[in-house]
């Protein structure tokens, strides 16, 4: 299980230090939620923040763009160097060649679903994808609860995955804390992020090791 820390909830006013610290701490990932004040109801950061702290970590950074017409930053983050890209399903029209587009410039691309999306509106790009974003809470804010039923959707997913032998990761997203981490795992997450419960921690070592199982 990789653990991808979400920078929403780091002091924003030290990011450099923040993201020096995780790294240290043994995050895997670094998520960044790119929101846009429409597709959901609040703004964080775009791509001038992620240019000015990709110069002081090594992280891979992972991507999430809450945002209607994602084509819009690929060619700017590919110039940031950036290695995961997941943009919603009900932000865009033409998935097919935004995923293409994401994929020729040598980004790993995801498709994010929100709690309420079936999986069955994503499951024809499922063997183009890398990998697939299950929203456990509607995104928008970090510090929310985790909504169990979409353990549900993880497990279909998974074993759609399987019975057909994709390679497609499964990253779920929101409300992940110590105590639900277990089921995440047993319903085959690949990788979970988390957010106020690694950086809402004052120990953020011993937050991730908590959650790496
Ligand atoms: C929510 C974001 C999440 C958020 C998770 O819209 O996509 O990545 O930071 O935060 P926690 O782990 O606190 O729910
Ligand atoms: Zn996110």
């Amino acid at each position: 299980m990789k653990i991808a820390p979400s920078l929403l909830s780091a002091d924003f006013a030290n990011l450099e230090k923040e993201v020096r610290e995780i790294e240290k701490s043994g995050a895997d990932l670094l998520h960044l939620d790119m929101m846009d004040g429409h597709f959901v109801p609040n703004l964080t950061f775009g791509v001038p923040i992620i240019n000015a702290i990709r110069k002081h970590t090594k992280l891979p950074f992972d991507i999430h763009m809450m945002v209607f017409n994602p084509e819009k930053y690929l060619s700017e983050l590919e110039k940031v160097g950036v290695q995961m890209i997941s943009f919603h399903q009900e932000a865009s029209i033409h998935q097919d060649r935004i995923i293409q587009e994401i994929k020729e410039r040598k980004i790993k691309a995801g498709i994010a679903i929100n709690p309420a999306t079936s999986i069955n509106n994503i499951e024809p790009i499922l063997p183009i994808l890398d990998y697939v974003l299950i929203m456990s809470v509607n995104p928008g804010f970090g510090g929310q609860k985790f909504i169990y039923y979409t353990l549900e959707k993880v497990k279909k997913l998974k074993k759609i995955i399987q019975n057909n032998g994709y390679n497609t990761l499964i990253e779920v997203d929101g409300g992940i804390k110590a105590e639900n981490i277990q089921l995440l795992k047993d319903a085959g997450a690949d990788i979970c992020v988390a957010g106020s419960a690694v950086f809402g921690k004052p120990d953020r070592k011993k937050a991730i090791d908590i959650l790496k199982i």
